[in-house]
């Protein structure tokens, strides 16, 4: 099996080539697998784009890049829906027309927030930034790219929302401003579930592939990934900062040094979503008709575990 990760020096490619590194490394027939990131192929360059796909012949596409900077985004629309449209629909239609497996991730933001309680996948899309609907446009042409796909060709579009792995994120923001700063301020009134990339690419090959690294069937569509609970920027601060005191990190700020604040106190050039929080009922029932235990326990794994053991693992290796 060939298989083509793109976005690899961006957190959730990181944690791609650490999965698969796992479940490869046992295996005497192995998935011939290239990573590829902006250095070699820039997604803007379409042609270039086209023609690695079609010299490579993947059978599994993972595309873990994606133009991420929700504030630049406002004044950068054009290359926000260049690489999270444009670029996704090239790799989709490769994998519509060659029976492939193509595996894409979109965001909490293509939310306005306004609903009370858990999204699900076919609830109303209604971005409220040009990242957000640069994502839904990538989510609305890659299902219609599949809609005149050949017989074995499937895709899996993984809503996510808060991930921390390899690179930078909220946790590490925060951690490094508890080092510099005796008092935080952070948001109260925004909810949502904390994303560890490790877990997700985990989550991931679990519905794509099976031990032997075999594609496995499934059906095409929108699958909302998060851990199990819900919490709020502040809360996962806290949580954070003092994971890292026990740790043994020294630092200026401590939870109780963490004033909460209103969104509206804190003003970004991208509105976010009040409410991120996304329902995993469907991606459980996929896991639940496999009858496949060891899948449901990773769904259910709690967000806060995942937190301390990454914020422990910083401290270990002296990251923060
Ligand atoms: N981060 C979050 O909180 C969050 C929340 C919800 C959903 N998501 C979604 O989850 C997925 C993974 O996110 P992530 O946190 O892993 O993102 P990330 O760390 O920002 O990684 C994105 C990767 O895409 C690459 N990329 C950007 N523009 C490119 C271009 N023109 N050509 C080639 N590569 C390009 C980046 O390359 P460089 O390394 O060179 O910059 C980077 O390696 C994305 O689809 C994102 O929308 C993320």
């Amino acid at each position: 099996m060939k298989i083509l990760v793109f976005g690899k020096d961006g957190q959730l490619g990181k944690a791609f080539q650490e999965e698969l590194g796992v479940r490869t490394s046992a295996l005497l027939a192995k998935p011939v697998v290239q990573y590829v990131g902006r250095s070699k192929y820039d997604l803007t360059n379409e042609e270039a784009l086209t023609q690695l796909l079609h010299q490579f012949q993947p059978q599994l596409i993972i595309n873990a890049s994606a133009y991420t900077a929700v504030d630049k985004a406002e004044t950068e629309s054009d290359l926000a829906f260049a690489i999270n449209a444009r670029a996704p629909e090239i790799m989709a239609q490769y994998a519509a027309d060659h029976d492939a497996t193509f595996l894409h991730y979109s965001t909490d933001y293509v939310f306005d927030g306004e609903k009370y309680g858990f999204y699900l996948e076919d609830d109303l899309r209604n971005p409220l930034g040009v990242y957000g609907k640069s994502k839904v446009a990538g989510e609305e042409v890659i299902a219609r790219v599949f809609a005149g796909a050949r017989s074995n060709a499937q895709y899996a579009i993984f809503r996510t929302s808060w991930v921390y792995g390899d690179g930078g994120n909220f946790i590490r923001t925060i951690l490094r401003l508890a080092k510099e700063r005796e008092e935080l301020k952070i948001i109260h009134d925004q909810f949502g579930v904390p994303t560890n990339a490790n877990w997700l690419a985990q989550v991931s090959l679990s519905l794509a592939i099976d031990e032997h690294v075999r594609l496995r069937k499934f059906t095409s569509g929108n699958y909302h990934a998060v851990p199990a609970g819900e919490t709020t920027w502040h809360e996962l601060a806290c949580l954070a900062v003092q994971e890292a005191i026990d740790a043994g990190v020294a630092l200026k700020a401590n939870p109780s040094a963490i004033e909460p604040i209103l969104a509206v106190e804190y003003p970004l050039p991208a509105p976010r979503p009040m409410n991120s929080k996304m329902s995993t009922d469907k991606l459980h029932q996929v896991f639940e008709g496999w009858g496949d235990m060891s899948k449901l326990e990773q769904l259910n794994q709690s967000w806060d575990k995942a937190v301390r053991s990454y914020v422990a693992n910083l401290a270990k290796d002296g990251l923060i």
